[in-house]
């Protein structure tokens, strides 16, 4: 089963998506973690995009395309994959049809308001990409990951100016890709508008 899980930034793709992936036993696939991984191994790739990540900007699509053709390249795909913020413009969702067909679109919908609380208190795992929230999903030990003891940290690209940035270019860029889903009666619509991360 080939599964995509859309929504705006904070709307809990990650959260949802690896909870999923455990359920199922099907990777899950984040192409933020993607970018993330790239800048952090500081590869020639990742020095090229940092600067977009970091202020809240969509990655060129050529670049994108890569980096998800080769994740989707790897034997863990063969039975399928939960895909978390991919496609987002319409020259992405065109090369994932040329790579994969697609069974099920889930779309979390959470008002503007939430995300900004919610991604003003996100921690992310350096080392192991886990999500955690300061308010909502506390980790056991302040500043270490539950699953690896990594160090927890903010993203760049959850300061408030950044947040909004990447709110107005998931409006312009990605939402209108869900029409396409929708004439294919893909889509699923989850409306999150609580605070409380279930168990
Ligand atoms: P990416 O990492 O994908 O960022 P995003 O889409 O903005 O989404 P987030 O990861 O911020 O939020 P999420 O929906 O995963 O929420 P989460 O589960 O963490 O992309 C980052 C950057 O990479 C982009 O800006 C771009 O530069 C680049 N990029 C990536 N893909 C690209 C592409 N295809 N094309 C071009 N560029 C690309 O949850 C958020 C918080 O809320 C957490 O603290 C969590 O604990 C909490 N939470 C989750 N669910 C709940 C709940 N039900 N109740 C309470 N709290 C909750
Ligand atoms: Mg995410």
């Amino acid at each position: 089963m080939k599964i995509l899980v859309f929504g705006p930034p904070g709307s809990g793709k990650g959260t949802y998506a690896s909870r999923l992936s455990a359920k199922l036993g099907m990777p899950h696939i984040s192409t933020g973690d993607l970018v993330r991984d790239e800048i952090k191994n500081q590869t020639e790739m990742g020095k090229r995009i940092n600067d977009y990540s970091s202020r809240g900007l969509l990655v060129p699509d050529n670049v994108m395309c890569q980096l998800l053709q080769k994740r989707i390249a790897q034997p863990d795909c063969k039975g399928g994959f939960i895909l978390d913020g991919f496609p987002r413009t319409i020259p992405q969702a065109q090369e994932l049809e040329k790579i994969s067909t697609t069974d099920l679109v889930i779309n979390l919908q959470v008002p503007d308001a939430v995300v900004i609380e919610r991604l003003g208190a996100r921690l992310t795992c350096r080392n192991c990409g886990a999500i955690y929230n300061e308010r909502f999903l506390k980790p056991r030990t302040p500043g270490r990951c539950d699953k690896c003891t990594g160090q927890l940290y903010q993203r760049e690209d959850d300061r408030p100016s950044v947040i909004q940035q990447r709110l107005e270019l998931y409006r312009q860029q990605t939402q209108p890709l869900l029409e396409h889903y929708a004439s294919k009666n893909q889509i699923r619509n989850i409306t999150n508008n609580q605070t409380d991360v279930p168990p």
